[in-house]
């Protein structure tokens, strides 16, 4: 009901401000802000995204918000109070970097929060805001309210993974850039993108993961008809740590020179195995074939088709009967 998302949206606004006060003012601030430094964030960025920092205590902002007047009820409906079966309180978040997640008109639904600890095993590295009456994670990206003009000025829109991709990106001056963000992406997100442009490209970590993200954000994105391209990064670098590595004008001549439409890259993803081999080989286009599928208009199948005949040197009729077969099968 309306109220209830007001009093939420409201009380996750307060949230917003106390955690940017406690990075900027509080003396524990500090810890915050080095680490953010380390990062090589920049006051800029900081101030743009609104990152706070999260006192290291138990009950800090569930005590200023309470203070303040702010019901409990609200603290827990949005996740950031925890109320114990004792009735004890605390904080959801504590001693973290936090990053607010905002809705595309710009309000606070939620927040995404790191540990400051590099190697501590035991708290997870990122904690984020449960599903609330504001915040459905399927339905939110991080950095779109940040880049959508950016979007639609460039026709393209960047996904990455994490907060810290879209954060350095975006300082490094590729504005136009979203995160998923703890979850994998949706269909709901890929809508939202389509509000702004019609070309998504998929820069994931160059880890199996990331692989395995990117093959499955292809499909979903040439279902809901979007263009895709992908960019990957060497093993063990992601966005953010490659951006660093090599600098800004590296980094964005790097976007250029290695993005590749779906075929090209699930091509050379089965390539080194495909070489010689037949049946891999087969596989391979088998595999493309099934992402050309799902391409919902039929001359841009066309496309692809010619495309994929030209590559792996076979019969487009043969790709097209086996496209067939895959419709039949309800592939
Ligand atoms: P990564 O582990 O790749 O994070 O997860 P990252 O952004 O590169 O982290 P650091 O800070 O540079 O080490 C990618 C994204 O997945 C979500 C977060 O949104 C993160 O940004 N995630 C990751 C979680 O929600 N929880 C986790 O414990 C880890
Ligand atoms: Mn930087
Ligand atoms: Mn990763
Ligand atoms: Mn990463
Ligand atoms: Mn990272």
């Amino acid at each position: 009901e309306q109220n209830e998302r007001d009093s939420l949206f409201i009380v996750s606004d307060f949230a917003n401000k106390h955690f940017q006060h406690n990075l900027h003012q509080h003396e524990q601030g500090g810890i915050g802000q080095s680490y953010l430094k380390q990062r090589g964030l920049g006051a800029h960025t900081i101030r743009k995204f609104e990152l706070g920092y999260s006192l290291d205590e138990w009950s800090n902002l569930t005590d200023a918000a309470l203070k303040a007047g702010y019901q409990q009820e609200y603290l827990e409906a949005t996740g950031l109070t925890i109320v114990k079966e004792e009735g004890k309180k605390y904080d959801r978040f504590r001693g973290r970097v936090m990053f607010p997640i905002h809705n595309v008109s710009g309000r606070v639904v939620g927040f995404g929060a790191r540990t400051l600890k590099t190697n501590d095993k035991k708290s997870p590295k990122y904690l984020n805001s449960p599903e609330s009456e504001i915040y459905h994670k399927s339905n939110v990206l991080y950095g779109l309210f940040q880049a959508k003009q950016a979007i639609r000025m460039q026709d393209l829109c960047y996904m990455v993974e994490g907060y810290l991709d879209v954060l350095s990106l975006h300082q490094g001056g590729i504005e136009n850039v979203v995160a998923s963000s703890g979850t994998s992406l949706t269909e709901g997100q890929i809508k939202l993108i389509a509000r702004y442009t019609q070309n998504i490209t998929v820069l994931y970590d160059g880890d199996a993961a990331g692989i395995k993200a990117s093959l499955r954000g292809i499909d979903l994105i040439l279902e809901n008809g979007l263009n895709v391209n992908v960019v990957t990064f060497p093993e063990g670098e992601d966005p953010d740590s490659y951006i660093h590595k090599v600098g800004d004008t590296a980094f964005k001549a790097y976007l250029q020179e290695h993005s590749q439409d779906f075929i090209s890259f699930k091509t050379s993803l089965y390539a080194a195995e495909a070489k010689g081999n037949p049946v891999k080989k087969a596989e391979a286009i088998r595999e493309i074939v099934a992402s050309i599928a799902k391409i919902p208009d039929s001359i841009q199948r066309t496309v692809f088709f010619r495309s994929c005949s030209l590559i792996f040197d076979i019969d487009e009729q043969v790709l097209i009967s086996e496209y067939n077969k895959m419709q039949l099968q309800g592939r």
